[in-house]
Order: structure tokens, then sequence, then C-alpha cells
């Protein structure tokens, strides 16, 4: 695909169009509003500017033009959006490309249809067989119907050695047969089923193509036996199950649509969630929470619900999975009496079950300070050491309302502190956090920085610098801090003053009071915003813009007095035109 096509398909398209059939979009000022589809929000911080055909969102920071809308939305690549925002426009992709998509068959496309066609024949297996009728029983006294098999595509695996090897290896090549995980070779030369009468649990991508499987015992025999519950698919070149999450490309459209994902142990709770109406599940499978699926969930959403088993187990994976998913915001829910979300369902209700995982949330530190809290509380040496480890986890909230609370919550549970030594040892650790300049833990590691938006007049060296640090002063509190300080800072642009004294009463500007500002003062927002800046700031950053500036200034200066010189030696007055030489020879000393 070239420039010209790309430039064209962008203009004839509205990116207010595109983005509104995702996102409902009310009119706000000249732009657009509504609920960021990148991270979870209940006020609306998500702007698309119609004129300048780009989005910003005031919360998470992501902005781009209509292809990054499409990237980040639907998680394709660029080429893809381009495609899809053509086929939008009713452009029909060049020649060239045709061919390109053609053959972006996967090279491992017979490895999805031996799992497409393995998934088929267990399903067949479960809903016409003997064994199956048996095996249905089972699920049906779990609490699930037909449909709910049928939606999960549950199906057998037969109780004999080939079975699915005779029904599928004469469609298949050896190598597919092979790489396909489904087989087992032995020592005879003979080939065996890898799955052996065990309910049949289909893995997909997020593509939704199968390519894995997870099969359970089911019957009271094996129950008794050494096998394992739960067997998976060995890793293959289409499963790595540090990556893929059970449900995950069913859960999607639910997961943006509620802007929250919940992370659950076991496939029988994404089912029992379901069930329950819920479907914005995943699993992770057998294996606790990786940072691969972190960085696979968040091209789908921010915030994580965690709802893993109420007892110790599940307890002490929460607390890990916490440490992984630093970049989300993340609640907990603790069913009660060691129950997994399938259990709660079976002794309650349906009702009951999305009734508590959408209303009993725990915030992190709530979690913790339960699971970190010592069983032998009368001990002032187990206290002392409880309220030193909850001490920076309470220092790290952002909001102080939320710190007094949780500071209170704590010394309600010891026998020997109260409220103000609590505090203090909270005060403690804020003041060390502060002289190391630390940051306070923020969702900013899987932001992604905005892709370079064709502004037609290039901003000066001097626009530049004020548009990084006033975007600085935007994300990073301390820098806004730091300026406010100085009586003497003033932005040379005025629309970048106006914004920065906005943002010095307020801490923050939104999203409807930016549309309510001048158009210019609006645009001077977006330019700043635009700037492409590392995830850090960096000492050598702040120094640098603010030498750029200084300089820039000078020379600024210098100009304006070089018209002066000019000016005044044209109206024959010498005595002004030296007095101001005199200045400039001065202000260029300066720079030097
Ligand atoms: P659990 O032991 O909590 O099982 O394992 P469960 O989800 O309650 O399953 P049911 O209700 O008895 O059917 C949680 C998850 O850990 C993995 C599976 O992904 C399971 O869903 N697991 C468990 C294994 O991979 N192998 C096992 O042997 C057991
Ligand atoms: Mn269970």
């Amino acid at each position: 695909m070239d420039k010209d096509f790309i430039t064209e398909v962008k203009s004839n398209v509205n990116i207010v169009d595109v983005i509104g059939e995702v996102v409902s979009l009310t009119k706000a000022g000249r732009n657009f509003l509504g609920l960021c589809p990148f991270h979870g929000e209940k006020t609306p911080s998500f702007n698309v500017v119609e004129d300048k055909q780009f989005f910003h969102c005031f919360g998470c920071g992501k902005s781009g033009d209509v292809f990054k809308f499409i990237q980040d939305y639907r998680d394709v690549s660029f080429l893809d959006s381009v495609a899809i925002v053509a086929e939008k426009a009713g452009i029909p992709l060049p020649t060239v490309n045709v061919e390109f998509s053609r053959q972006k068959v996967s090279p491992h496309q017979s490895l999805y249809d031996i799992h497409k066609a393995a998934a088929d024949f267990y399903h067949t297996v479960l809903m016409t067989t003997k064994l199956g009728e048996r095996a249905r029983s089972y699920l049906y006294d779990r609490g699930l119907d037909d449909d709910v098999i049928k939606h999960f595509h549950l199906g057998l695996s037969p109780n004999e050695g080939d079975y699915l090897y005779k029904a599928l290896s004469a469609q298949f090549d050896e190598q597919t047969l092979l790489n396909s995980a489904l087989f087992n070779p032995s020592e005879n030369q003979k080939i065996y089923d890898a799955f052996q009468n065990r309910i049949m649990f289909p893995l997909t991508d997020d593509s939704g193509r199968i390519i894995a499987f997870s099969g359970r015992i089911w019957q009271t025999q094996d129950m008794s036996s050494q096998e394992a519950k739960y067997k998976n698919s060995r890793a293959s070149l289409i499963f790595n199950k540090s990556y893929e999450l059970y449900h995950l490309s069913q859960a999607k459209a639910s997961i943006r649509k509620h802007h929250e994902v919940y992370i659950m142990e076991g496939f029988m709770d994404v089912i029992a969630a379901y069930r329950a109406g819920i479907e914005n599940t995943v699993a992770s499978m057998g294996t606790a929470l990786t940072s691969e699926h972190v960085q696979h969930l968040s091209h789908h959403t921010q915030k994580a619900v965690l709802v893993y088993d109420g007892d110790k187990a599940g307890q002490a994976a929460t607390a890990k999975a916490l440490d992984v998913l630093k970049p989300f915001v993340v609640e907990i829910v603790r069913l009660p009496d060691q129950m997994d979300p399938d259990e709660f369902i079976q002794k309650n209700s349906t009702e009951e079950l999305a009734n508590f995982l959408t209303k009993q949330r725990l915030s992190p530190v709530e979690f913790l300070l339960y699971y970190l809290k010592p069983d032998n509380l009368e001990n002032l040496q187990a206290q002392i050491r409880f309220v030193e480890q909850m001490a920076p986890i309470i220092a790290q909230t952002s909001s102080i309302t939320a710190q007094n609370t949780y500071i209170h919550k704590l010394a309600e549970l010891l026998p020997d502190f109260d409220f103000g030594q609590v505090e203090a040892s909270v005060d403690q650790v804020r003041v060390a956090q502060r002289t190391h300049h630390q940051q306070p833990i923020q969702q900013e590691s899987y932001r992604r920085r905005v892709t370079e938006m064709p502004f037609l007049r290039q901003p000066s060296p001097l626009q530049r610098a004020e548009n990084q640090l006033f975007n600085r002063m935007v994300h990073h509190g301390f820098v806004l801090n730091d300026y406010r300080q100085r009586d003497d800072f003033q932005f040379v642009s005025q629309e970048l003053q106006t914004l920065y004294q906005l943002l010095c009463q307020q801490g923050e500007i939104t999203a409807v009071e930016l549309s309510q500002l001048d158009e210019a003062v609006q645009n001077a927002w977006y330019l700043a915003m635009e700037e492409n800046l590392p995830e850090d700031v960096s000492m050598d950053e702040l120094y640098d813009i603010e030498r750029t500036r200084q300089r820039e200034l000078l020379k600024q200066d210098s100009r304006q007095i070089a018209q002066r010189i000019r000016e005044q030696s044209n109206i024959g007055n010498d005595i002004a035109a030296v007095d101001e030489l005199n200045r400039l020879i001065a202000q260029k000393r300066n720079m030097e």
C-alpha cells in the first residue's frame, strides 16, 4: 500500500463515524465525548476531535488517528487497519494487496484445521454416543445444559487408544498429525490419542481458532486414580499456555463493553460465570498468571477483577497475580467459605453469583490487609511487622482519602496501635519516596505512544520545548509541582500559559473543560499531547527542555533588538540605535 492510497482512505472517512460505531459519542463543544474503550471509566474522558481527525483520552493518555484507533481497538496491524477503514470508505484495495492478503493464510493452517476437526469429532462423541450420554449427565449434574455445552463446544474423547487418530489420519499429513500434540507415539510404533475418556474443553486463540485442548476426568474410577484431574495439550507451534487465556476470544466483546475482565482459576468457573450472564471472564490454564498473559489482556482492557478460589492456594495466587498485574487497575472478589465460582453457583444461584461478582469488590490494599494479617495478632512483634509490610502499600495509594481509610482499618485490627501511630509509619514511607523522586505506581507501562500526526506547520524549537514541558506537567505531577514553585515561570505561548494556569489551580483539566476553551487553546493542548516522549522523565530531559527554552527566548529577544536597531537607524536616531546595539552585544555574551 502506498502513501497516497493511505491518505485517500483517511480523507474518505470521518473518524467520528468510525469510532461512533463502537463508542457512544456525544457532542461537546467542537468535539465528541464518550467513555474510553481502552480503560475502565465512569465519566467520559475520551475525546474525538473532528477537524483534526484524531482521538485523545484524558484518562489513559491514548491518542491517534483513525488507523491507530482500529489497530488498538481490534488489535490488528497497521496494514490491516488501513484495509478495514478502506472497506468502510468503500475504496477497493490496490490489487497488490489482494495478493498480499491471500498469502496471509497462516503457515500453520493445517494445525488449526486439525484442531477444528478434532473439536468437532469430540463434540459429536459427547452429543451422540452412549458414553457421551453418560458424560453429558455428569455435566447436567454439574448444572450445565445443552446450550452451555454447545456454547463452549465441549466434547468427549473416546475411551479407546486411537479413535481420533483413525478418524483423522487419512485427512492430514504426517507432519501435521505429529505437530498437533493430539497424539503420542509409543515404543511399539503405534500412535495413541493424547486424550482418552476425558471431557474436552477446546482452547482458542484471539481470533477464535482452536489451538489446544484441556481434558477433565469424569468417571468415578478415574477420580480415585492418580491421574491428573485436568490435562492440557502439550505446547505446540500454535499453543503457548503462558500467553493464551481460556475463553478470551469469546469474552473480548464483553470485556470491551464492560471495560474490565474477570480472571478466574478454572474452566468450570468461567462456565459458571457465563451461566450467571457474565461473559467477560478468562482463566489461565493450570498455570499462575504470567506477565505474558497480562500483556495479552492489555490489548483489550486495563482493568482486571480477580476471582480466585477462596482457599489458601487461591488467595496466595491472588497476591502473586497482584504483582504481575501492576499496570492494571485491579479489584478482588473473595468468595465465602473457600468456594470457587462454580461451587458458589451450585450452593446458591446464578443471580447470587452475578450479584456477588459485580458488587463484592475489594481493593488490592483491602485484600492485602486481610491476606497479610498475621494469625498471632496479640504478639507485638507480629503487629509491628504487619504495619511495616502495609505502610509502603498504603503510601502508594494515590488518594489521600483512601490512604486514611486504610490507615484506620489497619489500626482497628491492631490492639497495640492507634490511628496516629500507623499514620506516622505511612508518613515515613511517603517522605522516603518523595526524596527518591519515586513516582507512585501508575498505569503508564502499557500506554502505547502516539503515532506522528501530520500537522501542517512545523512547530519551532521553542514551541516544541514548551509543548514537551507542558506534556510532562500533565502526566507527571512532580514536574508541575516543581514549576509551580517558581514565581517567575511562565510559558511564552499564550495558549499554554492559559492551560498551565488552569492546571495549577485544579491539578487536572477534564475533557469537558477543555472543550469549553478557545479553539486556539484546545489546539495547543492537542499539539502538546502529541509529543512523542519516552515513558519515564529524566532530569536530563527536563534540563534540556529548560535550556532550549532559555536559548530560544534569548534568540527571540535578540531578533527583536536587531529589529529595533534597524528601525531606529532608519529614522536617523543613532543614539537609540547604539543603545540597542549595546543591549544586543550584552545579550549575545549572555547566550554564550
Ligand atoms: P481446580 O483444582 O480448582 O479445579 O483447578 P476446578 O476449576 O475447581 O475444576 P472442577 O470444578 O473440579 O472441574 C483449577 C484449574 O487448574 C487447572 C485447570 O485449568 C483447572 O481449571 N488444573 C487443575 C490443571 O491444569 N490440572 C489439574 O490436575 C488440576
Ligand atoms: Mn471447581
